[in-house]
């Protein structure tokens, strides 16, 4: 089992839409795959139309718990499975301790003693460096970082390398490693093929081949709650999400740990 965080502490950078298309590629590919929304926004609940729910709250309760709920499955035991999330999420944190980082670790790992339930566990991360990004980033094996390719956006990295570096470095989980950067809503405009060739220049190793195009495509699927493939797939875009699923399979299995 691989637990990966798509984390950004900007908003807006597509970590949802991420972790959305991640959780229906990799079913696609056989996989049962675990989507942990970690976001009192519950964007990710929503496009599996399970906004009411709010099972993430009990990662944090004094018995901590992972519960999941099934939402598809297919024929070769493929899945996949949500933990939902909704704004009652945002009264948790101002409730548990600062130093309550190793909660989602600690329900992801009782609940897969059990046996290797899942190939894929997907945290799709809030806007923000709080207790609920370092909680999944203490869980994970790897953090998928989406970004877009403007200025702020690049400011925005170097503190998020500073977080997962204090994440290895202060032992809460020094096993964690950044799977990549994939970046996001990429058009033809020149300032984003400048911040584009800052990204290479700066961190050329942990940059996705594939860049994955702004379209309003991808906004229609989001809404249409359909992967971008399924929903035009004749588009640029439902190639380039494809591309990107496959680039993520190849790097996991580089990494091999
Ligand atoms: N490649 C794209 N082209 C066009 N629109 C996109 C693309 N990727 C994402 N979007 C849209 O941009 C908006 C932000 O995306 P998304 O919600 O996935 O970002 P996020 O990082 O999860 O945001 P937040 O930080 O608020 O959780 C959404 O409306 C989404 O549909
Ligand atoms: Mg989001």
């Amino acid at each position: 089992m691989k637990v990966i965080s798509i984390c950004n502490q900007k908003g807006g950078v597509g970590k949802s839409t991420v972790a959305y298309h991640l959780g229906w590629g990799l079913y696609e590919f056989k996989h049962k795959v675990l989507l942990i929304d970690m976001d009192p926004q519950g964007n990710l609940s929503a496009t599996f139309d399970r906004q009411e729910n709010c099972n993430a709250m009990e990662i944090f309760s004094d018995k901590p718990k992972l519960s999941s709920e099934i939402i598809v499955s297919g024929i070769e035991n493929n899945s996949i499975s949500l933990v939902t999330s909704n704004i009652h999420l945002s009264k948790v944190e101002f409730q548990i301790s600062f130093k309550s980082y190793t909660k989602l670790r600690n329900a992801l790992s009782m609940e897969t003693n059990k046996k290797d339930k899942w190939d894929f566990v997907i945290i799709d991360c809030p806007p923000s460096l709080g207790v609920f990004t370092v909680n999944a980033l203490t869980a994970s094996d790897y953090v998928l970082i989406p970004s877009l390719p403007y200025y702020y956006s690049l400011l925005g990295l170097r503190d998020l390398m500073e977080i997962v570096e204090g994440v290895q470095e202060e032992g809460l989980n020094p096993r964690l490693e950044i799977l990549g950067i994939v970046v996001n809503q990429l058009d033809r405009t020149i300032v984003a093929r400048e911040s584009l060739n800052v990204i290479k220049n700066k961190f050329s190793k942990l940059l996705f081949n594939t860049k994955l195009p702004r379209t309003i495509k991808v906004e229609e699927a989001i809404q249409a709650k359909k992967p971008i493939w399924l929903y035009r797939p004749d588009s640029l875009a439902g190639t380039a999400f494809k591309e990107f699923i496959d680039e993520f399979i190849k790097r996991v299995k580089r990494r091999g740990k």
